[in-house]
């Protein structure tokens, strides 16, 4: 175990709290599928969730916006690599403390850039996001 998997080892024991929805997606041709009826039920509440998907090392994070429109954001922290939680008002990482918001701009570091984000498209029920 390197340091920063300690660190995120740590970070996921104090702020483990927060609980975030997951759906298991699809990853088909460079694109990461996810039914929407298939989400879990707090999506509705929340309008978040972790997707994952086999293929993939790290979740990320969809969040919808509007209707019939999402956003999708690396959850990887642009410090050293920590999973960043959502919160109400702000996506924070629990290694070092940096802060994003949910367009995935730095609010507060050291990180010291934006999270990365995903296009997405939505065909029918589907949302596809576009991860290569
Ligand atoms: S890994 Fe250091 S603030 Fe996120």
């Amino acid at each position: 175990m390197d340091r920063r998997q300690f660190m995120c080892l740590i970070g996921i024991g104090l702020c483990g709290c927060a609980a975030t929805a997951s759906y298991q997606g699809r990853l088909e041709q460079g694109r990461v599928l996810v039914r929407l009826d298939e989400l879990p039920p707090e999506f509705a509440e929340k309008h978040y969730a972790l997707v994952r998907a086999a293929g993939r090392d790290e979740p990320i994070l969809i969040h919808r916006t509007g209707e019939g429109a999402f956003r999708a954001l690396s959850v990887r922290c642009t410090h050293l690599g920590c999973q960043v939680r959502p919160s109400r008002s702000f996506l924070t990482c629990p290694c070092h403390g940096s802060t994003f918001s949910w367009e995935g701009e730095v609010l507060r570091g050291p990180a010291q850039k934006a999270l990365p984000r995903y296009p997405v498209e939505l065909r029918e029920r589907t949302l596809e996001i576009i991860v290569n």
